[in-house]
């Protein structure tokens, strides 16, 4: 599999706990990351926490969102799913043309004030799928990482987990796919199209009620397939 070719990877709401533990994942071998923030002075504050963590070498700097989207064009949002729609707006005239965004939002009740162990009903079928309404044409959608534990992201061992991709356009899943395969035990699996996303966003709420219930950081094997497909 190719690698993300140090294309530059901005993380929009990268000052959270998804964001912070995918940004030490891709920062730490070597790729170019931009945290992205509502705040400037934020994403610098947490790109330097970053640094010290990394080392200076560590290619990470921090921006606001929309300046992020203007300097990348490999976009993965992670922020709560009541903001998602509202922040793609603000974002559109930012957003270039042919990106590839990665939508990890998960429609968790929880955003709205409800149970974290529960999806909300999105008339699109999901947050990747709204996602794909609200940006710019020519802009490629792919959902993953829905179903990595932030805490887990933040830790320094290999995740014990499988990212499925879902996408309607190739070279988003093989964009997203080489990201994810850069996280140390991750196995990146092509999941089909971008309603399968609806899918993988009901897993995180099942996971949630599991680590609640048992106390743990589940994540998904998936098992059986060929070896290609894990590749
Ligand atoms: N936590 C996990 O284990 C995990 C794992 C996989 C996926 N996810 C999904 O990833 C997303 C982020 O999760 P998280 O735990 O990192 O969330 P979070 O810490 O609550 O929020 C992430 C960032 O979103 C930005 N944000 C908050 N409210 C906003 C608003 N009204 N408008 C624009 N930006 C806003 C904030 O950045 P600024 O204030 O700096 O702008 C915040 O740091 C969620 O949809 C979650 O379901 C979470």
């Amino acid at each position: 599999m190719t690698a993300a070719d140090s294309r530059p990877i901005a993380i929009l709401g990268g000052t959270g706990a998804a964001g912070v533990g995918l940004a030490l994942r891709w920062a730490r071998p070597g790729e170019t990351v931009v945290i992205g923030s509502r705040d400037a002075q934020r994403a610098q504050a947490t790109a330097e926490k970053i640094k010290q963590k990394l080392g200076n070498q560590a290619r990470i700097s921090g921006m606001e969102n929309a300046a992020a989207c203007a300097a990348c064009d490999l976009l993965v949002l992670t922020v709560p799913f009541d903001c998602q729609a509202e922040l793609l707006k603000q974002l559109k005239p930012a957003i270039r043309p042919h990106s590839v965004l990665i939508d990890a939002t998960v429609a968790l009740a929880a955003s709205v004030g409800g149970r974290a162990s529960r999806t909300l009903g999105v008339w699109q079928g999901s947050s990747a799928q709204q996602a794909a309404e609200l940006v710019p044409p020519g802009v490629r959608v792919a959902a993953a990482f829905h179903n990595l534990s932030a805490e887990l992201l933040n830790g320094d061992d290999p995740l014990d987990c499988d990212v499925v991709v879902c996408s309607d356009d190739a070279h988003a899943i093989q964009v997203t796919r080489s990201l994810a395969a850069k996280i140390p035990g991750v196995r990146a699996i092509d999941g089909g199209k971008l309603e399968n996303a609806r899918s993988l966003e009901q897993i995180t709420a099942l996971l949630i009620g599991l680590n609640i219930r048992h106390k743990g950081h589940g994540g998904i094997r998936i098992t059986g397939l060929p070896p290609e497909a894990y590749g």
